[in-house]
């Protein structure tokens, strides 16, 4: 026999929960339910098949594992509500401002809903508002997106988190570190499509277990994760961690299989692998940078090396966004350094002119600015196409293009004077004109 229960909790909770039971788990599931409505609602609701009244002093519901579906009930505005678990269910769609105003709430647990329309992590008007959030459990709840970057800001007490088992893209949030959430204690962030580096976790002294495994992490491991004191449980398997592999404390439980570490046993990467991971960092660890293995000479393509030295690098027209590492100054090898055609900024570094064997280096046609160092007389350096450099560019806030003023010259306007036409392409629909000027 079936019996079919409809609850119909007032205007704020007004969506329609059907719940479909067996009779032998009614008196089980009428007795969990009660449980639930804290305070008992003043209806009758047995053997009556529904409820009806408002629901303002609500802290409790607990309706995990059963098989509720359909939209989950708005729970906008309940703010005495602490404790939501609706995991183990099959819901099926959130409503937007679900979770606004919910004040008081410490606990939400919505894990293993899988068959939940794709949706995005709430925005801080929706959830933000819950500062008392202790424990937040969206496992595998087809979240999409990237998380907001300051929502670890959000929740000043969280302990526990779970967003495993999602498709949360994107970096992890600098406020993951953050001073904050420094009773954070339990974190899963494990099977997602997680990009980018790990942040500097060193104030979350509590946390005892971190599970990272299963995303797309890139980078060295920081050095913040080895002294965290309560640190027990960590997993950075599959991932693209780069560098020397990571040396926990005994007492910790670390597994960190299927990575890009330069070597397959514990100690330090061959010196030049580091400086490059170095030079990629500051380049935002572009696609084409996977060191493989402990050899940077294996390269073959962006790097040349003579007797296991680079003696030359070529990242020309690679799309490079960042700035020109100082680390370049460690290849003490280097004879040719080709960064033509990129969209460096920054200056060049005075840690260059250190190079003892430098011959080239060609930085035109970049976005480069401040002051150009001085070379030995035998390095040939080509600078052009790059508007400021050589100019004195202002600092953030200022107005670019206006305080650019000539370095050390008198403070008369200068005028940029074109002295050739270095390119025009030709395309169907634009023409591209690159000047060089002469200052
Ligand atoms: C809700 O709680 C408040 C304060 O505890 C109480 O005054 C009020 O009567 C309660 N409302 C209901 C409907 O029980
Ligand atoms: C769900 O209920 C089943 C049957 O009672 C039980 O075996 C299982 O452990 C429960 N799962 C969870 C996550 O509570
Ligand atoms: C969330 O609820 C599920 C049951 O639906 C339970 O298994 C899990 O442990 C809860 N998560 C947390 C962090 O307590
Ligand atoms: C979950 O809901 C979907 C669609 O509403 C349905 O097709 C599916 O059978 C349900 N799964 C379970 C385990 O109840
Ligand atoms: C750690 O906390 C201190 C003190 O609140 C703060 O100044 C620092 O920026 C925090 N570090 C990180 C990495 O967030
Ligand atoms: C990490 O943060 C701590 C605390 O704010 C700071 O002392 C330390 O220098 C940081 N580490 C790095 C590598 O930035
Ligand atoms: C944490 O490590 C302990 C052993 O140190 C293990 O029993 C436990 O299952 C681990 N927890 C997780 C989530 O891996
Ligand atoms: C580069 O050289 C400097 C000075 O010797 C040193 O402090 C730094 O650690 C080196 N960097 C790398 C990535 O090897
Ligand atoms: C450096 O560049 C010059 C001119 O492009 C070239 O002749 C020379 O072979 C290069 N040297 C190395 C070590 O790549
Ligand atoms: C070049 O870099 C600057 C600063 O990072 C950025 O604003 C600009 O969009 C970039 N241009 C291109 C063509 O990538
Ligand atoms: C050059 O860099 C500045 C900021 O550093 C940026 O605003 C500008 O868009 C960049 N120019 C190009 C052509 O990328
Ligand atoms: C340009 O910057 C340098 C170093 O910051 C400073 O010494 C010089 O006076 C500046 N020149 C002008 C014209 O602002």
């Amino acid at each position: 026999m079936k019996i079919l229960v409809s609850l119909q909790l007032c205007l704020l909770f007004s969506l329609l929960f059907v719940v479909t039971i067996n009779a032998q788990d009614e008196a089980n599931y009428m007795s969990q339910l009660l449980k639930a409505l804290t305070p008992t609602p003043s209806v009758k609701l047995w053997p009556s098949s529904s409820l009806s009244g408002t629901l303002p002093n609500l802290t409790y519901i607990d309706l995990h594992n059963n098989s509720l579906t359909g939209s989950l009930p708005s729970m906008f505005a309940l703010f005495s509500l602490e404790t939501i678990y609706l995991g183990h269910n099959n819901f099926t769609s959130i409503p937007g401002h679900c979770f606004q105003l919910l004040l008081g709430m410490q606990t939400l647990n919505l894990s293993n809903n899988l068959n939940l329309k794709p949706w995005l992590f709430p925005e801080a008007e929706d959830l933000g508002y819950s500062e008392l959030m202790h424990t937040l459990d969206l496992e595998a709840t087809n979240i999409l997106g990237p998380l907001p970057s300051d929502v670890f800001d959000w929740f000043p007490r969280l302990h526990t988190v779970s967003l495993s088992h999602n498709n949360i893209r994107g970096t992890l949030p600098l406020s993951l570190g953050k001073s904050v959430v420094r009773f954070l204690s339990q974190a899963w962030l494990n099977n997602n499509a997680f990009t980018g580096t790990i942040p500097n976790m060193s104030n979350s002294t509590h946390l005892f277990d971190l599970q990272l495994h299963s995303n797309g992490l890139i980078g060295l491991v920081p050095s913040s994760l080895f002294s965290l004191p309560s640190l027990t449980n960590i997993s950075l398997d599959n991932n693209n961690l780069e560098g020397p592999i990571p040396m926990f404390h005994k007492r910790v439980k670390a597994t960190w299989e299927s990575n890009n570490f330069c070597r397959s046993n514990v100690g330090p990467c061959d010196p030049q692998v580091m400086v490059m991971l170095e030079i990629f960092a500051a380049l935002g660890h572009p696609e084409f940078s996977r060191i493989k293995g402990n050899d940077v000479c294996t390269d073959g393509v962006f790097l040349r090396c003579r007797r296991g030295k680079i003696v030359s690098v070529d990242f020309r027209g690679q799309y490079l966004n960042g700035a020109i590492s100082p680390a370049f100054s460690n290849l003490t090898s280097l004879v040719n350094l080709t960064l033509t055609n990129n969209n460096f900024t920054g200056s060049i570094p005075k840690s260059l002119t250190t190079l003892p064997q430098l011959q080239l280096l060609d930085v035109s046609r970049n976005n480069l600015s401040g002051q150009i160092p001085k070379f030995s007389s035998k390095v040939k350096l080509i600078t052009r196409g790059n508007a400021f450099l050589g100019l004195n560019v202002s600092r953030q806030g200022e107005g670019e293009k206006a305080a650019a003023s000539r370095n050390g010259g008198p403070s008369k306007t200068k005028v940029l004077i074109p002295l050739w036409i270095v390119e025009i392409t030709n395309t169907d629909h634009q023409a591209i004109l690159n000047f060089d000027f002469l200052l």
